[in-house]
């Protein structure tokens, strides 16, 4: 079942003359991870939360349909409760005192019952790993751990879509590893995810797709391992190291690929070894 589907989207912002989205078509099915690179991420995200057209002031042609309804006839808190968004910068999104009342705070707006409140708090901390943080306060959080804990108010929503842009941009390496963790987590469960994210290697360790926005369209969208095919050559998506040493040395030499592209060491090991077997 497609939970999101973008339909012939083109979307240029007030007074800017060209549309950064152009003729955009994407269906988006239950359970799956969707990863966007390249440009004019964050507007695609905006469409698919209904942020535009509803909120940012521009022209929107097409159409986004978010679980068979059209975002156009949706209002802003009918999208939300279907619909997570997670920024890149936790600091913007803790407006409270402790973990605890973090998360609670987003489902008091959507009037949950106290009951339910609990099981949800508990649940969307244990999640994220952040259950021994209930009471924690938030300013003594490191950058992933509050990061999380954005993630946890997001999920007491209990969205059915959750899309992430650029969760780990303001995070140090181990803060990245974490919400990638949870991310797995969240994917085994089976939400659906759309995540933007600068590492294209380590997005393809959790994404069933991976799109390129150039010049306001999809130039590709692809599983992981074609998607590096045919981004080679594109010196602005960086490949997985030995992806991108098969392609170069396959490319010096002149040969044909016809090997499977390895995206990881083992799968380098493998193939190279049938390589030299071969020879
Ligand atoms: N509110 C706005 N008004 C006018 N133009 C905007 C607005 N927001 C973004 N833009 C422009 O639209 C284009 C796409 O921006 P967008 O933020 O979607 O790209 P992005 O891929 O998310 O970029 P980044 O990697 O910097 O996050 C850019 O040229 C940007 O300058
Ligand atoms: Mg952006």
């Amino acid at each position: 079942m497609d939970v999101i589907k973008v339909e012939n989207l083109t979307f240029r912002y007030s007074k800017k003359a060209e549309p950064v989205l152009k003729n955009i078509n994407l269906t988006i099915k239950k359970g799956e991870c969707m990863a966007i690179l390249g440009d004019s991420k964050t507007t695609l995200c905006m469409a698919m939360c209904g942020v535009i057209p509803h909120l940012i002031p521009g022209h929107m042609e097409g159409n986004v349909w978010v679980d068979g309804q059209d975002t156009l006839k949706m209002t802003v808190k009918d999208i939300a409760a279907k619909v997570g968004v997670v920024l890149q910068d936790p600091e913007n999104q803790s407006f409270n005192l402790n973990v605890e009342s973090d998360v609670v705070f987003a489902m008091e707006n959507l009037g949950i019952p106290p009951m339910e409140m609990e099981a949800r708090l508990i649940d969307a901390l244990e999640i994220v790993r952040m259950l021994p943080y209930r009471y924690k306060a938030s300013d003594q959080l490191s950058g992933g751990q509050k990061q999380r804990v954005a993630i946890a108010s997001v999920l007491a929503m209990k969205p059915e879509i959750l899309i992430l842009d650029e969760p780990t941009r303001e995070l140090d390496p181990l803060g990245r590893e974490e919400i990638f963790d949870v991310l797995n987590r969240l994917k085994k469960s089976g939400i659906t995810i759309i995540i933007v994210e600068n590492d294209p290697p380590r997005l393809a360790q959790i994404a069933d797709r991976m799109i390129l926005i150039r010049d306001s369209e999809i130039k590709y969208e692809e599983v992981p391992r074609e998607f590096f095919k045919k981004v080679y050559g594109d010196a602005r998506i960086k490949l997985p190291q030995i992806s991108q040493a098969y392609l170069d040395t396959f490319h010096l030499l002149g040969l044909s690929k016809t090997t499977e592209l390895p995206m990881n060491v083992e799968e380098g090991v493998a193939i190279y070894g049938k390589i030299i077997a071969d020879y």
